[in-house]
């Protein structure tokens, strides 16, 4: 893969979108990394035992903010390079060296979560805060379970950052917990798990319905024992302390999130037809793909295969004509970062589409379901709000200006409303689209939407 980062995208002054109505895509592309797969291969690698190399790494903000707190601690990490390889010379789970400053999240929480349960189990006192957007995420669903696990560790008291953690004394251990999560997060599933490498005994989580699954399955990849029954709704994954990790070679699949963009632009261009290559097929994560069939989408699943230990395949999207459903509950935490891109989707369908069971995406890095309700009224869509989800009646985009709330999966998904749209769009904000997927604009006009960023 070509080196993937926009040049445009340095500006000092904030980005915005201008788009122009087209009717057609067509082409092959290839999405980069998977964000979630990277931010572990990095944690991981780090704190394993000898070199693990990292092939499709995503150079987006995030994961690079990951990379910078790991090289803070003193872990040798080289790259990317312009084919996104990465090496880290992991120092094993006790490696890690204070950091001299306060830790720079940006934008991630990923990031700030999954590190929260790292940093619990060090020796030495560390704090960490982000961007505006990330200062206002709410951290106590990583710090209450953190506390129970006896870390000293604690955040603003409207529970948001600095998260600041003092490090348990040298002689003890964290102490290990049976956690049932109170809603349905891989990010503190991940935490907690992450923590319980460094606790006396063994410690679960039970998640209270299926959430993505990449924290077990790279544990498994580097060694770490890690074990998993099914629940009723979800899993209850368990970990032992005092493991080892052990280096290996990781192979990151195109990230879904980052290709539902272009399987919906596909799917609402007045013609054409589109394909995806090494999308990430993790059963864990492929709720788009079936809420987007559910809505008539047509969608075909190849050349299925595994990388890395992560199921991969391509999409073939074309054009079609798609009607309003009942989002089924159970398909929420498997599409939950796709929801900006789905209700772009249900504004083009024949009817109205409910989500229900949602309210996660009111925490995200915004209020996805009143961002994009927003600007969906904005181009005269009809929507309700709930406080768990919206009813979107499918009709006839306008043009006008919307405001991103400086989040990357909004900006991204007015980018692809614009082939529906009747004029032109103007998105606001648009800088943190280079978070996830820094060369969105560059595939877009590829095949054939016409997006400047200005
Ligand atoms: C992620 C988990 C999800 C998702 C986020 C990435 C992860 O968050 O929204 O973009 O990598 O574990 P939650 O755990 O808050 O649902």
């Amino acid at each position: 893969m070509a080196q993937i980062i926009d040049s445009s995208c340095s500006s000092s002054t904030p980005i915005r979108f201008i788009t122009q109505p087209r009717n057609k895509v067509t082409g092959e592309i290839i999405v980069p990394g998977d964000k979630s797969v990277s931010h572990r291969s990095i944690m991981f690698g780090s704190l394993a035992i000898g070199t693990t190399h990292i092939k499709g790494f995503l150079p987006g903000q995030d994961c690079l903010a990951t990379m910078n707190v790991f090289k803070a601690m003193g872990i040798k990490i080289e790259g990317p390079d312009e084919n996104q390889n990465v090496t880290v010379t992991g120092k094993g789970l006790h490696g890690l060296s204070a950091p001299e400053a306060l830790l720079d999240i940006g934008n991630s929480g990923t990031s700030i979560r999954l590190l929260s349960g790292i940093l619990a189990g060090q020796t030495f006192p560390s704090s960490m805060a982000g961007d505006s957007s990330l200062n206002g995420r709410p951290m106590a669903r990583v710090i209450n379970p953190l506390k129970l696990m006896g870390a000293d560790i604690s955040a603003s008291e409207d529970g948001t950052p600095p998260v600041v953690c003092q490090g348990r004394k040298p002689d003890t251990k964290l102490t290990a917990i049976d956690y049932n999560l109170p809603m349905a997060s891989a990010q503190v599933k991940s935490c907690v798990l992450l923590a319980g490498m460094y606790a006396e005994g063994v410690t679960s989580v039970t998640e209270p319905g299926i959430t993505r699954d990449h924290t077990e399955r790279m544990l498994t990849a580097f060694g770490y024992p890690v074990s998993t029954e099914e629940t009723v709704n979800g899993k209850k994954i368990s970990i032992e302390g005092g493991h080892t990790l052990t280096a290996c070679d990781i192979h990151v699949p195109g990230d879904i999130s980052s290709a539902t963009f272009f399987m919906v632009a596909g799917l609402i261009a007045k013609e054409g037809q589109l394909t995806i290559k090494n999308v990430g097929m993790n059963p864990t994560r492929i709720g788009s793909i079936n809420i987007l069939k559910q809505m008539n989408g047509d969608l075909t699943v190849i050349n299925e295969r595994m990388a890395g230990g992560e199921p991969v395949a391509d999409v073939i999207v074309k054009s079609s004509q798609l009607c309003g459903i009942d989002i089924d509950e159970r398909d929420v935490p498997l599409a939950i970062d796709e929801f900006p891109a789905i209700f772009i989707a249900a504004a083009c369908a024949n009817g109205t589409t409910r989500l229900r069971g949602a309210e996660e995406l009111r925490v995200k890095e915004s209020d996805r379901i009143q961002a994009m309700a927003d600007g969906l009224v904005i181009l005269g869509i009809d929507c309700t709000v709930y406080d768990d989800g919206v009813d979107i009646v499918g009709g006839q985009l306008t043009s006008g200006t919307i405001h991103s709330h400086d989040d990357h999966r909004i900006a991204m998904s007015f980018a692809i409303a614009s082939l529906r749209a009747s004029g032109s769009l103007e998105i606001l904000d648009c800088d943190n689209v280079a978070t996830s997927f820094p060369n969105f604009v560059t595939l877009a006009n590829q095949i054939g939407l016409s997006v400047k960023q200005q």
